[in-house]
């Protein structure tokens, strides 16, 4: 294997330092039926730890050194650029969920895998001081940073909770708006996801979310890819299916818009993350011709 990829794949390290000394992978149950569910967010963790910790390039939103232009690409306008804090911007997402959600002044928001502090900056300056916004992320280094963010910022209308989107730290009908941008696919349990999100929000609340999704089912090969599910590729469901799982959480009038083929892999990467995608594809396929991101939206 490539050494290049073997450290991007540092967060793996067992894994790594075998496939680095040409041994054979241990099986991979990512995506598979048999897959381990606590496994697949330990890899998600560690990988996302590295990446608040400096490490570039190897999760979703892998255009591109510059994380100011790709936020543009997706849809962020230079205003709000200028309202969140320059180190929250990790270039990790895949849409704008703050642009749906139609935030007022005095609202409680919830956002799913926050990890720096991205949208929840740009939220707490729409909800302002008598409203809230609780950014929420298994990976502790994400936490650290996003704190950190809202300190050296002053911003005191976030907080954010260290905790797991299937078991969300947040009470029953608390919340008037759940969004989320380029995590829910990172899940291996979105029924339970949409779960907690319809017991997190208030009768009436409703949902603001960026995802990634799929047009058309992705090889075997991809599906049990690590390098493709911390990506935000190999761990994305059908469109269909994402609409099926949101309505059956109980959500209601759910909407799921397709907003474009997913730029998470640009076809000319240097990254090694995103080129050993790419080479699992057929010679005449190409990403994007399976991924697009999405917008969801939906009532309690
Ligand atoms: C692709 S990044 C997106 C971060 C942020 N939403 C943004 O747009 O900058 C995914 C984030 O979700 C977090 N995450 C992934 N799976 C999670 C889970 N099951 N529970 C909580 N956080 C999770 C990761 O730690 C990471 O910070």
């Amino acid at each position: 294997m490539d050494k290049t990829i073997c450290d991007c794949l540092g967060f793996m390290k067992e894994w790594a330092e075998k496939c680095c000394k040409g041994e054979k992978p241990p099986p991979n149950k990512i995506g598979s039926e048999k897959m381990d569910k606590k496994e697949t967010q330990k890899i998600v963790r560690e990988a996302y730890g590295k990446i608040a910790q400096g490490q570039k390039n190897c999760g979703c939103g892998t255009c591109g050194p510059d994380a100011k232009e790709f936020a543009k690409s997706i849809g962020y306008s230079e205003e709000e650029l200028k309202v969140i804090p320059e180190e929250a911007n990790l270039a990790l997402s895949c849409g704008n969920p703050t642009a749906l959600a139609n935030l007022k002044e005095g609202e409680i928001v919830l956002d799913l895998g926050s990890g720096a502090g991205f949208d929840c900056f740009l939220a707490a300056s729409r909800v302002g001081q008598k409203g809230k916004v609780i950014g929420v992320d298994m990976t502790p280094e994400m936490i650290e940073k996003a704190r950190d963010n809202a300190k050296k910022n002053g911003v005191e209308n976030v907080e954010f909770r260290l905790g797991e989107i299937e078991n969300l730290p947040v009470a029953d009908d608390s919340v008037d708006v759940v969004m989320s941008n380029c995590v829910i696919n990172l899940s291996a349990d979105k029924p339970r996801v949409f779960h907690e999100v319809y017991r997190v929000l208030k009768p009436g609340g409703r949902i603001a979310i960026s995802d990634i999704a799929l047009l058309k089912q992705l090889s075997k090969k991809i599906q049990e890819s690590v390098k493709a599910y911390v990506g935000c590729v190999g761990g994305t469901i059908l469109i269909d299916d994402y609409r099926k799982v949101v309505c059956a959480s109980g959500l209601k009038d759910v909407k799921v818009t397709v907003k474009g083929s997913s730029s998470c892999i640009d076809p000319d990467t240097k990254d090694p993350i995103g080129s050993a995608i790419l080479n699992v594809l057929e010679e005449s396929e190409s990403l994007q011709d399976y991924v697009v991101n999405i917008y969801v939206e939906g009532y309690k």
